[in-house]
This record gives C-alpha cells, structure tokens and sequence, in this order.
C-alpha cells in the first residue's frame, strides 16, 4: 500500500480535466495523487503543472488506497491487464466497455462506470454514472463527489448509457455546429465573424443558464420571446421549415445506435 489515496491509469485529456478539478475544488491534495502515462513528455507536463506524482507503472497505480480511475482510451484496456487492484473502488470511463467486461476482468471489485463530457475541462461537464450491485453507499458518494467537481453528475441505470452518450455524450459538436451556423447567419447579414462567434457563444450559454437557473421549460422560454408578427417568429419559423427539430432529434438517435453497436464489439 502507498500513501497515494487517488490513482489514475492513463494521464490523457480527460485525467487532467477530473485531477485539476478536483485539485483545485480541495478533494485531493496534490501530494495523495499518482498518474499513470507512457509517455515521458506527459509525464514531465503533469508532474511540473500540477505536483502530482507520475509513473509508467500502472500496478503502482492500483495499489492506492481510496480509488482508482481508469482513463485510458478503450482499446488499450486489454493491454493494462491483468492489474490487481487494491483500492475500495474502481471508476471506468471508458466509452462502450460495460460493468459486466469490468467486472470479468476485476472480480469483485465495487466498480462505477462514469460517461463524463468534453466540458469537464472547464468544471462543466455533464456526467452519468451506473455501479456495481456491490457497491457500498459511501464509495457511490465519492464518485458523486468526483464527479460533481467536474460538473453536474446523474445516476442512471446502465442500460440507458447508450442514450446518456447520444445526448450529453455526443452532444457538445452538435451544440458547437449550432453555435457555428448561428455566427454564419450574422456573417452573412454583414457582421464580423469574431463578433458573430461572441454574440453565438454567449447567447447559447446565456439562453442554457437562464433555462437552468429559473427553471424555465424550453418551451415557454421560446414562446416568451416570440411576440406576434415579430422578428424570432419568423425565424422559429425558417428553422421550422428547415426541419431543425427533426435533426436534432435524429442526430440523438444515430449517436445512441452507434454507441449501441460499438458496445457490441
Ligand atoms: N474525451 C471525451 O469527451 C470523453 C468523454 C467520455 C469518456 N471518455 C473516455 O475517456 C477515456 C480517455 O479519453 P481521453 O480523451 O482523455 O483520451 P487520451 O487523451 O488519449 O488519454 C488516454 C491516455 O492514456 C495513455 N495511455 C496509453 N496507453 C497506456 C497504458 N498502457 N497505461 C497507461 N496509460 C496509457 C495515453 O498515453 P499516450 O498518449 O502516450 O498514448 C493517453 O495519455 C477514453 O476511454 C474515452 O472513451 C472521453
């Protein structure tokens, strides 16, 4: 055993994204954090930012106390086996890999798979979470914890992951391709294009909190804004005849099936 209380097995994107956050909210002291990664350069990067330990050795990783996560991409995991894991509890966020082919490979052990998003990197992420039958409350709580230190988390049943993916998952590019239309339009009716990008970015996030911070259903909001015979009415209706809605929608559902599929190989 170490003195390590927080391992994390892959030191990419989103390790940084879950380990800074949860640095910088006070749940972890840097010195109570090891990360695995092979690569030197990331290493040296990890260890100069953020004063947490690095190692290739991913056993070593597996030896601390509390939790360990696995942050690795999908297709490595069968490279990092077999591991023995000692720590209370293992959290997965490997996209398609299920609780059952965890708990094959780590038997017995009390397992959260998380499907965090990319917003994570700035605390804002949209997390769902399922666990094993054996988990004890305590340790569910500690994943709620870490997780709501990179954002909002839910908990799901893990049949509904595929869905979780289709939406908050995937759903970052198509807000992104939303925002980058919206600068478009205002491009093509003479703004700049960095102003058209400002006014698209802040009226999606502005639109998203008003929404979140009063509580106010999506469509009362719209309805509130379309006054007769006026300007957004006219433009609720072009996106009408467009077949936004339809898009969205299916947009959603391809992403689900797809992840549906990949959760099959
Ligand atoms: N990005 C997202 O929005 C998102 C959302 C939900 C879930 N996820 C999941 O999060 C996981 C990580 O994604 P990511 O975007 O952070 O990927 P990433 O940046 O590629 O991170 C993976 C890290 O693991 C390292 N690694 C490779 N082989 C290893 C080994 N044998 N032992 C230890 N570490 C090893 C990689 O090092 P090298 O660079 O040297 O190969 C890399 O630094 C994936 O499973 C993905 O499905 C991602």
């Amino acid at each position: 055993m170490t003195n390590f209380t927080l391992g994390i097995i892959g030191g990419g994107m989103m390790a940084e994204a879950i380990f800074s956050r949860l640095i910088s909210v006070g749940l972890y002291s840097p010195q109570e954090i090891i990360v695995s990664e092979p690569l030197e350069s990331r290493r040296a990067y990890l260890q100069e930012k953020y004063q947490v330990e690095t190692t290739t050795d991913n056993q070593k990783v597996a030896q601390v106390k509390s939790v360990v996560i696995l942050a690795i991409k999908p297709q490595i995991l069968g490279q990092i086996v077999p591991l023995k894991i000692k720590s209370d509890l293992l959290i997965s966020i490997l996209a398609g890999v299920s609780l059952e082919k965890l708990t094959t490979l780590f038997p017995g052990q009390a397992i959260v798979r998380a499907m965090p998003n990319t917003p994570a990197i700035v605390g804002a992420a949209m997390t769902a979470i399922s666990s094993t039958i054996n988990i004890e409350s305590e340790q569910l709580k500690l994943a709620q914890r870490i997780f709501s230190a990179i954002g909002q988390v839910v908990e799901i049943s893990e049949s509904s992951i595929d869905a979780v993916t289709g939406l908050s998952g995937s759903g970052p590019a198509y807000v992104a391709i939303m925002i980058e239309a919206l600068a478009d339009g205002a491009v093509a009716a003479g703004l700049s294009r960095s102003i058209a990008l400002q006014l698209a970015i802040q009226t999606v996030l502005g639109t998203a909190q008003l929404l979140q911070t009063k509580d106010i259903h999506p469509a009362i909001l719209k309805d509130q804004v379309s006054s007769p015979g006026g300007t957004t009415i006219a433009g609720v209706r072009a996106l009408e005849q467009g077949g936004v809605r339809s898009a969205v929608i299916e947009a959603v559902l391809a992403s689900y099936r797809r992840s549906q599929e990949l959760g099959k190989q």
